[in-house]
């Protein structure tokens, strides 16, 4: 699968996991979760992919790093407030805004111009962030 493509449905996932996890009562349930997923997604894309996208637009992927590092501050706080409500929920919304700006971002323009300029990369890159994907999965399962 293409590189975006499979970049797009860890950002559906993310969608998700914040619809949930807005409206669930078992948030200490679901929040493994969604560090988990915020984590691995910033590690494949810092890892693999941005380095790539720097032949399209190096200012952009410093921007994008800055963004992946508020992400994880507001995740380390959205986990330090998890017995406390209402901090949770200013958190929460705080946290899915954030992450919402920065993945349509890169949906609506670094996705498209990524596809068009590196297209014979983005199966190579792909398979590459599918297995360390799973190589870091793993890891969580690991140390779970
Ligand atoms: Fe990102
Ligand atoms: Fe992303």
């Amino acid at each position: 699968m293409k590189a975006t493509e499979l970049l797009r449905e860890d950002h559906e996932t993310l969608r998700e996991l914040f619809e949930r996890l807005k409206l669930s009562r078992d948030r200490e349930e679901l929040l493994p979760t969604v560090e988990k997923e915020i984590r691995i997604h910033s590690q494949v894309e810092e890892t693999l992919f941005y380095p790539a996208v720097r032949e399209v637009d190096g200012a952009w992927v410093d921007a994008a790093l800055d963004a992946h590092q508020q992400v994880e501050e507001l995740l380390e706080d959205l986990i330090d407030a998890v017995e406390e409500e209402e901090e949770f929920e200013r958190i929460v919304v705080d946290l899915e805004t954030h992450l919402n700006v920065h993945m349509d971002e890169e949906e609506g323009r670094i996705f498209p111009q990524v596809d068009e300029r590196l297209e014979e990369q983005l199966d190579e890159l792909g398979s590459q962030i599918s297995q360390m994907r799973s190589e870091l999965e793993e890891e969580w399962r690991e140390a779970a």
